[in-house]
């Protein structure tokens, strides 16, 4: 039986959020005047013109005084490399003479262009031709570096072969795209499993280390499809689709009758470790103690990367940017096991994948992106009721917290921090772009306004480390200037 579609047409070769933030922008500059839609024109002007300065403050400081390492700390003015650090809960293996891949300005190449600055793009693009190298002794996360990194470079490169050669003639010769091979190569041994699913974990010089973890996540296995089958496609070396495609459809298979997935599984074995299945991320108890005892000895907290979320993300994309129903059929299942067994009015629970039932009755901020994947659906009166919610939340608290616990109505005891996340400013975008309706504007400007009033500093935009006190952190995250 063939599954029912949404509206419109597959994509073709561009990164589909980009291109949708290309298209509403430069659509919306070429259809010449702004729409009457109750918000204003000149409010709107100034809008802009806001998350532009936002933009070039976080970005300036990034260069002035992190760039090329990876991070940027805007209470100190100085610099994390943290690529090797991302997800690493126990700051294992970390090298020693490593500084960085400019992983900001990577992120950055994209917004550069959507925001117009093509003088920089270039600039950033000829200086990573050059500069950047993956021949590191550093051991990194998998899931990070892909979506990061690879996505940067591959979105960048098909931004560069449109800007770069209208510019100068022969400049751009496919650098990104060969340094994209490049560490798209370095991908594949952490494919050489029995299962096929991959390790989370590799390092960039050596491939797989000796005795390293077995457990990795859902989404650790479940959201390398768009940057490895757009390398694929982009250089003709069928490798990298292949082993993406091989680790998604493993993953698939060991769904529940129920269609729903756990959120850490062992990639020898092909057995799940954590049955609990959501659609944010994760929660293990192992997790939080973690997350305390890092907290204690360095002082910062690291992104978790135990999730779920962007599985089902990467699903519909698929299906959008290459176009095979196997991806709409995957995702159509998993999409209404979760509508079945997670929904509860606006909130999503977590449930046992085996038996439906309820786990953990628990808010996190993650799951904020998945209004806007509804909308890409098309399901928006239901996208609309859940970012309602989530924007209470947020008002409350003047952000997101990390983690809210719907049961207790409370904050979760550890979770409290708010670290530039952007998913729930995406499905905003989602969800006025869908409608035009201007009540999302104005949320957007709320947005815009709690990230001025409570995380702007000298030295950029600071990460909230507790939004009960509003003590910051000295942490911009790269995905700050690429997704929020
Ligand atoms: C990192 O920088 C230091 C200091 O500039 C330098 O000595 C070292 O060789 C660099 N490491 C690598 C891998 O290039
Ligand atoms: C590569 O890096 C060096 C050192 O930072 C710099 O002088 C050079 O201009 C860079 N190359 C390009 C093409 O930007
Ligand atoms: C790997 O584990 C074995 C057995 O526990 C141990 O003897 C060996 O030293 C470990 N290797 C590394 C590099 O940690
Ligand atoms: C969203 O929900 C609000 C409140 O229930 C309603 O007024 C509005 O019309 C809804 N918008 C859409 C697009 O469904």
């Amino acid at each position: 039986m063939r599954s029912p579609r949404p509206p419109g047409h597959p994509a073709s070769a561009r990164l589909v959020v980009v291109a949708l933030l290309l298209a509403a922008l430069t659509g919306g500059a070429a259809a010449g005047a702004v729409r009457s839609d109750g918000y204003g024109r000149a409010r709107k002007l100034h809008m802009k013109n806001k998350v532009l300065d936002m933009f070039y403050h976080a970005y300036d400081n990034y260069m002035a005084y992190a760039f090329p390492h990876d991070e940027l700390k805007p209470l100190t003015r100085s610099f994390t490399d943290s690529l090797s650090e991302l997800g690493n809960l126990n700051l294992e293996h970390l090298p020693q003479d490593y500084n960085g891949s400019a992983l900001t300005l990577v992120e950055s190449l994209s917004s550069l262009v959507v925001l117009g600055n093509l003088k920089e793009f270039e600039r950033g693009v000829l200086w990573l031709s050059e500069n950047l190298t993956f021949d590191v002794d550093a051991r990194i996360n998998l899931f990070e570096c892909n979506i990061r990194l690879l996505g940067g470079l591959i979105s960048a490169h098909l931004l560069a072969k449109d800007y770069i050669s209208q510019l100068k003639d022969g400049l751009y010769h496919d650098q990104l795209l060969h340094l994209a091979v490049n560490l798209g190569n370095r991908f594949l041994p952490a494919f050489e499993t029995p299962t096929g699913l991959p390790y989370a974990w590799i390092n960039l010089k050596y491939g797989v280390m000796e005795n390293e973890t077995t457990e990795t996540s859902t989404s650790g296995c479940g959201s390398l499809i768009l940057e490895m089958g757009a390398l694929s496609r982009l250089s003709g070396d069928s490798r990298y689709e292949a082993a993406a495609l091989r680790a998604l459809r493993k993953l698939w298979s060991m769904r529940s009758s129920l269609n729903l997935v756990g959120t850490t599984l062992d990639v020898l074995t092909g057995k799940w470790i954590e049955y609990s299945s959501g659609i944010g991320a994760g929660n293990t108890i192992l997790f939080s103690v973690c997350l305390i005892v890092i907290a204690l000895y360095t002082n910062d907290f690291y992104i978790m990367i135990a999730g779920v979320d962007s599985f089902f993300e990467y699903l519909i994309k698929a299906y959008i940017l290459f176009g095979s129903d196997e991806y709409w059929d995957m995702f159509h299942s998993a999409y209404l096991a979760v509508q079945k067994y997670l929904r509860h009015g606006p909130w999503y629970h977590e449930a046992d994948m085996r038996t439906g039932e309820a786990t953990y009755w628990q808010l996190t901020s993650l799951q904020a992106f998945w209004p806007g994947l509804q909308t890409l659906l098309g399901d928006v009166a239901a996208a609309n009721l859940s970012h309602r919610e989530f924007y209470n939340v947020w008002q409350r608290f003047g952000v997101l917290p990390e983690r809210y616990l719907l049961d207790y109505g409370m904050l979760h005891p550890t979770e409290k921090y708010y670290p530039l996340r952007p998913e729930f400013a995406e499905s905003t975008f989602y969800l006025y772009q869908a409608t035009k309706d201007p009540w999302y504007l104005e949320v957007g400007e709320a947005i815009v306004g709690s990230l001025n009033y409570y995380t702007k500093v000298d030295g950029g935009f600071a990460s909230i480390r507790d939004v009960s006190t509003m003590k910051l952190e000295d942490h911009q995250h790269s995905f700050f200037l690429s997704e929020t």
